[in-house]
């Protein structure tokens, strides 16, 4: 039987003593950041995360009854005992990471500096060389101009609403289908500010079509519909590959990671240890595109400085959930980095273990073959292991057609587990067939197995395919393409 999680809603004395360490030594670093108008803001995001790990963690656990009696609860449906736990604490993280996100802003801005004004109020003489400065002084992790600061906002305006959407549909319970466009509406004021600031529509061709094409291809407004479906796929994708332990959590603390690798690449001088071993080390320095690389550190890191804390209380035995809210907030901040940097592509690569389940979900997402309300994994009370979810096929409710062809294909591929049985009229019928997720599929190949395990093992998945990702685009990625994409 699973050990029963502790109920406490208060901090251990080793637990206060950690968070007062780590809260300590952040504002330090914070407070002499402040005294010494700090040139390298990284620092100052890595003090802000230790403290945005630190309020995470403790508020998580002190506010876990009340969220339950205000409704946010949720039964661990994979335990012998179905317990309810505090549900939709991705919340918690949300508002910790978006306050201190508005506390980073005075340290990695410059000041619009005024040297002087040309009259009439206009403050349209800045100061012309402070970033040259840093440049010169050999700091490239400098801040960022001012302009920027539209964008930045734009992405936190759009962390909030995924974040209230998400809240209303863990308080709701939104069904499937109007739920799934949620992280849209989320979405819209990145792209209004992109079209108004940034306004790159163009990608770079590949070699093979540049004969036809030129080098660039302008896709204009579709360039919107391609950022906006990424938009809609990256949030829900999350929220499909989930229902065990730490998993939600798991796989955006390996992304947003390999994400964070990624932008060190281009930071990092070019002879150094990481940029050699992923061949990039003939890159310029600074490399042209160190600012997106750097602003997406800046989103990044406090991110996984919550995440960590979540991960703290829902691995298992887990003691909350981490809710819809989560699951939305994490694919936004990743849609966020992707789009504001401009790697998109990139991003894909890492996301490769959520499309593969996003479209071998698609026969249910779309009601080809009948959809539970949950897919996850059984929970078989005699082994204590976890089994493959199946849709049971009545005997009158037979699938017919392509779906039942395609049923026995997958089946035979190994890509589905089809159980089949021969009626009293000699026909074979199908019986049952396992849930369309990556989490089924992983138990049909490698039989049951305990919960903890299956996390850990979907998780080394995530880090190897996302590895493999980057090692592609480093190493191929000028096969297909000509230039790298600054
Ligand atoms: C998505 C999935 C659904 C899956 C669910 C699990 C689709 C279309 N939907 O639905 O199949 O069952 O996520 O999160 O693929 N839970 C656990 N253990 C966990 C996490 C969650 O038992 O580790 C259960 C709890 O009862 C919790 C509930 O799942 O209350 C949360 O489900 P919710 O996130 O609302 O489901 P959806 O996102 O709608
Ligand atoms: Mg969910």
């Amino acid at each position: 039987m699973s050990p029963s999680p502790p109920t406490s809603s208060t901090l251990t004395r080793n637990e206060s003593l950690t968070l007062f360490t780590i809260t300590s030594a952040c504002l330090t670093v914070l407070a002499n950041a402040l005294r010494e108008d700090a040139e390298i803001p990284l620092i100052v995001s890595l003090a802000l995360s230790g403290f945005a790990f630190a309020a995470s963690y403790a508020l998580i656990r002190w506010l876990g009854p009340t969220f339950m009696r205000a409704g946010f609860r949720g039964a661990d449906l994979a335990k012998a005992t179905r317990r309810e736990i505090p549900e939709c604490m991705g919340a918690v993280c949300a508002a910790v990471y978006l306050f201190v996100m508005i506390l980073f802003v005075p340290f990695v801005f410059y000041r619009d500096v005024v040297a002087a004004t040309s009259g009439g109020g206009n403050r349209d003489v800045v100061l012309p060389q402070a970033q040259q400065l840093d440049v010169e002084r050999g700091v490239f992790l400098h801040r960022f101009p001012h302009s920027k600061l539209a964008s930045y906002l734009s992405a936190m305006v759009s962390l909030h609403t995924v974040a209230s959407l998400g809240l209303a549909d863990d308080l709701f319970d939104i069904r499937w289908r109007h739920k799934f466009f949620i992280p849209a509406f989320a979405a819209i004021p990145l792209l209004v500010v992109y079209a108004v600031d940034f306004g790159v529509t163009s990608v770079v061709v590949p070699r093979l079509l540049q004969p036809y094409l030129g080098p660039l291809i302008d896709l204009g407004g579709l360039y919107y519909v391609y950022m906006a479906a990424f938009a809609i796929f990256a949030p829900n994708s999350i929220n499909i590959l989930a229902g065990i332990n730490g998993i939600e959590v798991a796989q955006s603390i390996v992304i947003a990671s390999l994400l964070a690798l990624n932008d060190t690449l281009y930071l990092l001088p070019p002879d150094t240890l990481i940029p050699r071993l992923a061949g990039v080390s003939s890159k310029p320095h600074p490399h042209p595109a160190t600012d997106s690389h750097l602003f997406s550190l800046s989103f990044l890191i406090p991110f996984l400085g919550v995440s960590f804390a979540l991960l703290c209380h829902n691995a298992y035995p887990a003691r909350v959930f981490v809710g819809d809210t989560y699951c939305y907030f994490a694919g936004t901040v990743f849609v966020v980095v992707g789009i504001l940097g401009h790697f998109s592509k990139t991003l894909m690569l890492l996301l490769v273990p959520q499309i593969f389940n996003f479209v071998y979900s698609a026969p249910q997402l779309f009601g080809l073959v009948p959809c539970p309300r949950h897919r996850l994994p059984r929970f078989n009370a005699r082994t204590g292991l976890l089994e493959p979810s199946v849709t049971v096929w009545a005997e009158d409710k037979q699938p017919k057609g392509l779906v039942k062809w395609g049923l026995q294909v997958l089946g035979r591929l190994g890509l589905l587990r089809v159980v089949t049985e021969r009626g009293e009229d000699g026909r074979e019928r199908i019986v049952e067939t396992s849930n369309f997720t990556i989490l089924n599929l992983w138990l049909v190949w490698r039989g049951p197995m305990k919960e903890s395990r299956l996390t850990l093992e979907m998780t080394v998945v995530q880090a190897a395919v996302g590895l493999a990702g980057l090692v592609v685009r480093y190493r191929l990625a000028l096969l297909v393409f000509s230039q790298d994409n600054i």
